[in-house]
């Protein structure tokens, strides 16, 4: 298993931080690594110092107008770790591919010239089960799924997974899944408590050990440009996504080839 998507349909959830700091930790060591950012609004490019003007060429060309994918590859400013950016474009890509044959493989025709360059690719999805988010299903091994433990998050995951499973039966062959992961938790907070409880409790042993607590470090990191681990190598948050890292090494390890 080389391939994660970081998927929910709802949005402010966590997804780019951990896309971000997850591919971040990933490429420490001798590891070559890919994140490929599939939201239109690219905040996971602009969490590596892009500029809005500096998109281009992004996944977007790729899927838009058959721009060959090893020409929108770029180095970021962590060793290792390349980027394929967004771009405004893919908001219409459900419109777009519509008349597209084989509209959901798109990505991964594209990315398997780039896998055996790889030892990782991450892919962070938009905020919806768009085409784009359906494409990094079929294309991934695995998928994880980052739930702020707020009120309604719970009705909102089972939702989500059920439309993944429904995708399943249309598609065939999808992304595993790996597991739930706890982000922005805040733990002073009763009805949090109560909420991973009962998250802890419907999901067992699929819900992360590691939760990512709230942190300004994390929040502050993409407005310099830089990963948790330039920003703030000694802070919770990087503590926090270097045990989760170590969490999903494990579970990709251990799902391999297990249907
Ligand atoms: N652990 C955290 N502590 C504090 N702030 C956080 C944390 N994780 C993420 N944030 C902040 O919360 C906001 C939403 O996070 P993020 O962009 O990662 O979510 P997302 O699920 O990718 O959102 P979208 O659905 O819009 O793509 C961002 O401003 C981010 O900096
Ligand atoms: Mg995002």
């Amino acid at each position: 298993m080389k391939t994660l998507a970081v998927v929910n349909s709802k949005g402010g959830v966590g997804k780019t931080t951990t896309a971000v700091n997850l591919s971040a930790r990933f490429a420490s060591g001798d590891a070559r690594v890919l994140i490929i950012d599939l939201d239109s609004q690219s905040s996971a490019s602009f969490s590596f110092g892009i500029g809005r003007q500096d998109l281009t060429p992004s996944i977007g060309n790729v899927f838009f107008d058959q721009v060959p994918i090893q020409e929108t590859v770029r180095r970021t400013s962590v060793n290792g770790l390349d980027l394929i950016t967004g771009s405004m474009e893919l908001a219409n890509a459900d419109v777009i591919m519509s008349n597209v044959k084989g509209r959901e493989n798109q990505l991964r025709y594209a990315v398997e010239s780039l896998l055996d360059e790889y030892t990782y690719i991450v892919f962070d999805c938009p905020p919806s089960l768009s085409i784009l988010t359906v494409n990094a299903l079929v294309t991934a091994d695995a998928f994880i799924v980052p739930v702020c433990p707020q009120y309604l998050a719970l009705e909102g995951v089972v939702t989500l997974l059920s439309a993944v499973e429904k995708t399943q039966e249309g598609i065939g062959k999808i992304a595993k899944f790996l597991g739930i992961l706890l982000t922005m938790v805040d733990r002073r907070s009763n009805a949090t408590e109560e909420l991973i409880h009962m998250i802890r409790d419907h999901y067992k042993n699929t819900v992360f050990n590691t939760e990512i607590g709230i942190s300004s470090a994390l929040a502050e990191a993409p407005g310099f440009g830089q990963s948790i681990y330039d920003y703030a190598p000694e802070s919770n948050g990087s503590k926090a996504y270097t045990d989760l890292t170590i969490e999903i090494l494990d579970r990709m390890l251990k799902k391999e080839g297990v249907n």
